[in-house]
């Protein structure tokens, strides 16, 4: 089932932090998906980094409408057509090579190319494109650097990933060019192991918390 309503204009506004999720076996998506709506954060950045991450992705395609499912760590051409065929609404990418945008382009989806330098940012502009991933964002300089390029660069809007934290995720999202932020502690491995889908709802909801 296809959930059109609840994408709003901009992937920046879809939930103050996006949960970027690492899955090692499919019986495991729909459950965190549905933890993470029931935490009120109904949007899940599922990572390609494992064997049974596009099929996961289509698992929560198909039976967790309530969330908005996307597909992250989209690196190749080949990747990007893959997670829209299993029912990607978004993807997102680490780093933005032109083969990359290009691929992303054709999928037809909405996506965010990631950067890490004032130029990359530039760059994606160009394409006329101005929602970004700011990765690796505390090893390449973190609120600092955001807060930096916000009067020279405003164009562009960020959901700075990388490092970010309970702690430090409110520094980022006050800031006038951060739209959202992400982060995988909302499913830390080991309570995706142990099924605690009630501990993760928690997370959730201590996360959906934080846009204040
Ligand atoms: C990503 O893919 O966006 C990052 O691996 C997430 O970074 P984190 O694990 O530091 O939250």
């Amino acid at each position: 089932m296809s959930t059109p309503d609840l994408l709003p204009d901009s992937l920046l506004d879809l939930v103050p932090v996006m949960p970027v999720v690492v899955l090692h076996r499919v019986e495991d998506a729909v459950p965190v998906a549905r933890a993470l709506v029931a935490g009120g954060l109904p949007a899940i950045e599922l990572t390609l980094r494992t064997p049974v991450a596009l099929d996961a992705l289509a698992a929560i395609a198909a039976e967790v409408p309530e969330i908005v499912v996307g597909a992250g760590t989209v690196v190749s051409a080949g990747q990007a057509k893959e997670a829209h065929d299993a029912g990607a609404r978004f993807l997102v990418s680490p780093g933005a090579t032109p083969t990359l945008l290009a691929a992303m382009t054709d999928t037809g989806l909405p996506f965010l190319p990631g950067v890490a330098t004032v130029s990359e940012a530039l760059a994606v502009l160009e394409t006329g494109l101005t929602e970004m991933k700011f990765f690796p964002a505390e090893a390449s300089g973190g609120a600092a650097f955001l807060s930096s390029v916000a009067a020279p660069v405003p164009a562009a809007r960020f959901c700075p990933t990388g490092g970010i934290t309970p702690a430090n995720a409110a520094r980022y999202l006050a800031l006038p060019n951060v739209g959202c932020v992400g982060g995988s502690w909302l499913t830390p491995g080991d309570l995706v192991a142990a099924r605690d889908w009630d501990a993760i709802a928690g997370l959730a909801r201590e996360a959906a918390a934080l846009a204040g």
